[in-house]
């Protein structure tokens, strides 16, 4: 048993848990997954394992995401990702309802199938059902060989090495780097991007690991945020645009391993109910980094604050407004609107990592949860 003890701290590399080496892999893990697939000298995005059924794909009249809990969150990232690079109409759906939905599944429809583990069974039955009604089925996963990525007809895995931790956190950032990397390439084939917006994304991309790798320095920061907030019954978390699924994700991540209850909302949507949750005790976690609704994010920041609730905003580097208003401040660095869920993902994981870990929870083995949920 002495034994297996120290092989588990040898596999956890100096870490204290799985989880928060996989946080710290993310500038690593990016950077493998965009590996041999961007070219900056030929402005070329090349993901091998779609070449096959790239003209399909590029022609898709339809795609729709099927996924599952996190990766689910990676498919909403998708959306905006496409809609805004490639101009493909998109819908993201729970694999559980698509499945059990007779869903309308007509020629031209290209469903891609997201899942870490490669093994979720609602995921895979998704896809079943979405084959047998003639759709292509396109895959991301990170297990290799896995059942989803035998039962596709073609994908592109996330490389984001194995992800032991139950939340997933490093696979998360893979997927939306190949969403991403697929949007480009499409967008490229379709001529909706213009080159200058191309090169911009590619160059942005590129630098991504570099700024995750900073973000990270950011820790000790945010361990001091959860210190604050550990014993908070209840968190909000507000992102509006691509960063809607960003605050998704952040409040499932807090969810998941500290037990305290979280929801994650499209900003302007607070007033429609959440808002009336607010109080002293309360914090909101706001995205609130400079992009095309920077301004309106900001008036939602005012209001929490009129209701004495607590902020911690996610802001971008050196913004001197937000630090003004919010309680705590996290900053990020600039990057292209579009890549910013790859970046303001790292400060919510590690709050909610510290944050359970002070609560003295199992953060690698949350209660009731499995890594891979291969039943119903
Ligand atoms: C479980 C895991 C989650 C994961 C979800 C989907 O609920 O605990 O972390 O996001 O399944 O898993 P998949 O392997 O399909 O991405």
């Amino acid at each position: 048993q002495e034994l297996e003890l120290k092989l588990e701290a040898l596999e956890k590399g100096g870490y204290d848990h799985f989880m928060l080496k996989e946080i710290y892999e993310q500038p690593r893990s990016i950077h493998d997954c965009m590996r041999g697939r961007i070219n900056l000298e030929d402005q070329l995005v090349s993901l091998g394992g779609i070449l096959e059924y790239k003209d399909q794909i590029v022609n898709a009249n339809r795609i729709i995401f099927v996924a599952c809990g996190t990766s689910w969150h990676a498919g909403l990232v998708g959306e905006y990702l496409f809609e805004e690079l490639a101009r493909t109409p998109v819908e993201v759906e729970y694999a559980s309802e698509f499945r059990y939905r007779n869903p309308v599944i007509n020629e031209g429809d290209v469903v891609i199938a997201i899942s870490q583990s490669g093994e979720t069974a609602d995921t895979l039955a998704a896809i079943e059902l979405a084959k047998s009604k003639g759709a292509l089925i396109v895959g991301i996963c990170n297990v290799v060989g896995s059942s989803i990525s035998r039962a596709t007809h073609c994908g592109s895995y996330t490389h984001a090495g194995p992800e032991i931790g139950v939340a997933s956190t490093k696979a998360f950032t893979a997927q939306v780097t190949v969403l991403t990397l697929m949007a480009l390439m499409i967008g490229r084939e379709k001529d909706t991007i213009s080159n200058e917006r191309f090169t911009r994304l590619l160059i942005d991309l590129h630098n991504i690991p570099d700024k995750v790798e900073s973000v990270l320095k950011s820790d000790a920061k945010i361990q001091h945020i959860a210190d604050i907030y550990k014993d908070a019954p209840n968190a909000l978390y507000l992102g509006r645009g691509i960063n809607f699924p960003v605050a998704l994700e952040g409040a499932l991540k807090l969810k998941e391993i500290s037990y305290i209850h979280a929801e994650g909302y499209p900003a302007a949507e607070m007033k429609h109910g959440p808002i009336a949750l607010i109080d002293e005790e309360m914090p909101t976690v706001v995205i609130a980094t400079k992009d095309a609704s920077y301004e309106k994010v900001v008036s939602n920041i005012q209001e929490v604050k009129a209701r004495k609730g607590k902020v911690i905003a996610i802001v971008t580097k050196g913004d001197s407004v937000v630090s003004g208003i919010a309680d705590h401040v996290v900053e990020i660095p600039k990057t292209d609107d579009l890549l910013v869920p790859l970046i303001a993902t790292i400060p919510l994981q590690l709050l909610s990592y510290h944050i359970a870990v002070m609560r003295g929870c199992n953060v690698d083995q949350p209660r009731n949860l499995a890594k891979s949920v291969t039943v119903e």
